[in-house]
């Protein structure tokens, strides 16, 4: 079966609501990367951190997967498609995909601060995670999210992914973040690359086929150049 390789990115969930990070009314107009999503910033002020964690958690469990995320889920159903996704929210795997890898982490998890670094999930009904929150071995609590600076542990299971594509499919990233946005340069040579934004990406050195428009419109026109009813 075909293998699609989707690389996804804010704005596969602009369209459930959730803000994205670079557009005008973007998530770094309003917080300082530095001060929210580097180890400094937790070192620094690690309740801060935690309350603007807490903030787009619950604002993940009042969102819903939209049409695209949907339709990425059908796509399934004549394709091996797997799912690289720079998001920390759950809308994929709740619209029913089943390969997903998240490059920079997952909201709806936590990690002990301690040595073991164990993964809790976070329960939808406890959302808020706080100073004081500890594991079972008594360490601080912080969210499961791959901060700037930080290393990339799905990296090189995402590059030999990308590298086995027979299509690779963007949805909804400025790719300007590294080393995500350097994904592309994996694609064997010759295997189709399409992308899904409103917005013109433009600093892209390969051939391209660019569908400017939403998620859930593009999936739609996807589906349709790829003679699926
Ligand atoms: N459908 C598809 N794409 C959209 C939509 C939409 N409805 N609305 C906006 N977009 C596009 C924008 O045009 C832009 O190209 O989504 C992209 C969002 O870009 P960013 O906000 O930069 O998000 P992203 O590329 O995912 O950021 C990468 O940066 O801050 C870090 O860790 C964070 O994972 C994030 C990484």
């Amino acid at each position: 079966m075909k293998k699609i390789i989707v690389l996804t990115g804010a704005g596969m969930s602009a369209e459930s609501g959730i803000r994205t990070f670079r557009d005008s009314d973007g998530l770094w107009e309003e917080y300082k990367i530095d001060d929210v999503a580097t180890p400094n910033g937790w070192r620094r002020n690690p309740g801060l951190v935690l309350d603007f964690y807490n903030q787009r958690r619950r604002q993940l469990l009042a969102s819903k997967p939209n049409a695209g995320h949907y339709a990425l889920a059908e796509l399934e159903k004549d394709f091996d498609v797997q799912i690289i996704t720079q998001n920390i929210d759950n809308l994929h795997e709740r619209a029913g995909s089943s390969q997903v890898v998240h490059l920079h982490g997952e909201l709806m998890k936590v990690r002990s601060t301690g040595p073991g670094e164990e993964v809790f999930d976070v329960s939808p009904e406890k959302p808020n995670v706080n100073l004081g929150d500890k594991c079972p071995k008594g360490y601080q609590l912080r969210p499961h999210i791959v901060w700037f600076g930080e290393a990339v542990p799905e990296i090189e299971k995402a590059e030999r992914m990308t590298y086995d594509a027979d299509l690779f499919l963007i949805i909804g990233t400025s790719l300007v973040v590294y080393p995500a946005a350097g994904l592309i340069h994996n694609v064997r040579p010759g295997v189709p690359i399409y992308l899904i934004d409103p917005k013109e990406v433009n600093h892209i050195p390969y051939d391209v086929t660019v569908i400017q428009k939403g998620a859930s419109e593009g999936m739609k026109e996807f589906r349709k150049m790829l003679h699926l009813n």
